[in-house]
C-alpha cells in the first residue's frame, strides 16, 4: 500500500508500443497483418501461428508459447532469441520499459 507495484504500467506501455511497434503490428480483433503479424490473441499462442502471415521458418519453428516470460526475453534482443528473424528491431534494453510494454500487450491483445 502506498508503494508502487512492480508490475508494468499499461499507459506507459501504450506509448512505447506506439513509438516502437505500431509501424509494423496491430493488436485489434480485426486481425490485420502489416509488416509483422497481428498481435491479437498473442498471450498463450505458440510462435508463428497467425493465419495468412508469411513467417520465417526460424520464427515458426521456435515453438515457444508467448507469455510474460518469453516476451521479456524476446523483446530484449529479438535477433538473439530467434536468430534469422525478419523482425527488424534492436530490442528494448530497459527491464522497466519491457514490463510496461508487456503489461500493455497483455491487456490490449485479448
Ligand atoms: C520493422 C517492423 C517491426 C517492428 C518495429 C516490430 N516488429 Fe515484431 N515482427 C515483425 C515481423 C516481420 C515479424 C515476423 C518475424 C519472422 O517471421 O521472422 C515479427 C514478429 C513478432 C512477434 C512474434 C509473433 C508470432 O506470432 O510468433 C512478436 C511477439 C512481435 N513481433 C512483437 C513486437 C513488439 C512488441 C514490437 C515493439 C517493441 C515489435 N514486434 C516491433 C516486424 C516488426
Amino acid at each position: 500500500m502506498g508503494k508502487k507495484a512492480a508490475a508494468g504500467d499499461v499507459e506507459k506501455g501504450k506509448k512505447i508500443f506506439i513509438q516502437k511497434c505500431k509501424q509494423c503490428h496491430t493488436y485489434t480483433s480485426d486481425c490485420t497483418n502489416k509488416t509483422g503479424p497481428t498481435l491479437h490473441g498473442l498471450f498463450g499462442r505458440q510462435s508463428g501461428q497467425v493465419a495468412g502471415f508469411d513467417y520465417t521458418d526460424q520464427n515458426r519453428d521456435k515453438g515457444v508459447i508467448w507469455g510474460e516470460d518469453t516476451l521479456d526475453v524476446y523483446l530484449t534482443n529479438p535477433a538473439k532469441y530467434i536468430p534469422g528473424t525478419k523482425m527488424v528491431f534492436a530490442g528494448i534494453k530497459k527491464k522497466g520499459e519491457r514490463a510496461d510494454l508487456i503489461a500493455f500487450l497483455k491487456d490490449a491483445t485479448k
